[in-house]
């Protein structure tokens, strides 16, 4: 399985730090929030990943992560001219996914847990069909959100919904079969002029062919691409690396651990 990382965003809830930076080179704690996905990625066995990056930010990432080749990674940044959305990155990463499996993150979503790198390995060796990971949040109308039948089955997926039929997140990481690009081609512009990840999802589902796979509190999701997100996510690794003594993100460590 490839992954693909999509950072090409505005990234306009960060405003001014992001001006002209790219949110996923702002720091999380002490490393730049990329290196948290890149570290989730390698240490379930993924080490071609691709980050699709907008023209402003281009030669920031080529320098950033040049030395991760040295390190057995096949990292390729690939230039988004004009991004469109979730899909979009996707769409743009076409080349390089090449008809493979794909795990797909988008850059700002930081996890950690035990439950949670579980599952996330289960998905990564899924044999077909989109494997997505729901987390209960208090502010629902914020992101893309399923809502279950009596059984607990998923019935449908809403992007931020105004009346939020469950509190159940579907985060920003998605593992796809080889089907991913044909549906993400079908997608369309959405009323916020993007193509919506929600969408691609949803042609999975009417396949009842996605799992989602429910986190429960024991871990730890954040949306870091708010001021807030960005503070807690960093809050929390910081109070974790003292209290455990072990690292989080650290590209490096997983690397040699691979
Ligand atoms: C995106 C997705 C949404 C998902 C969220 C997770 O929202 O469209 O479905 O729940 O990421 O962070 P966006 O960040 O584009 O508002």
């Amino acid at each position: 399985m490839v992954a693909v990382i999509a950072c090409a965003g505005k990234s306009t809830r960060l405003y001014p730090c992001t001006n002209f930076l790219s949110k996923q080179l702002l720091p999380l704690y002490d490393k730049p929030l990329i290196y948290y996905p890149i570290s989730m990625l390698v240490n379930a066995g993924i080490k071609d990943i691709a980050i699709v990056v907008n023209d402003e930010n281009y030669d920031l990432y080529k320098r950033q992560l040049k030395d991760f080749d040295k390190l057995g990674l096949n990292i390729q940044i690939i230039l988004d001219p004009k991004p469109q959305g979730t899909v979009g990155a996707l769409k743009v990463a076409a080349d390089f996914i090449k008809g493979q499996k794909v795990c797909f993150v988008l850059g700002d979503n930081f996890f950690y847990g035990k439950e949670f790198e579980e599952e996330f390995q289960k998905a990564v060796n899924l044999t077909s069909g989109a494997y997505c990971f729901g987390y209960p949040v208090k502010n629902p109308s914020a992101y893309g959100v399923a809502s279950f039948d009596k059984k607990g089955n998923v019935t449908k997926l809403v992007e931020k919904p105004k009346n939020p039929e469950s509190n159940m997140c579907v985060t920003g990481l998605y593992c796809y079969d080889e089907k991913c690009l044909e549906y993400a081609n079908k997608c369309e512009l959405s009323n916020r002029n993007e193509y919506e990840v929600t969408d691609l999802n949803m042609m999975y589902l009417k396949e009842n062919n996605l799992k989602l796979a429910k986190m429960s509190k024991k871990n730890y999701w954040l949306d870091a691409g708010t001021s807030e997100g960005l503070y807690k996510a960093s809050e929390f690794v910081y109070k974790t690396i003292k209290k455990t003594k072990k690292q989080i993100g650290c590209v490096e460590e997983a690397c040699y651990k691979q």
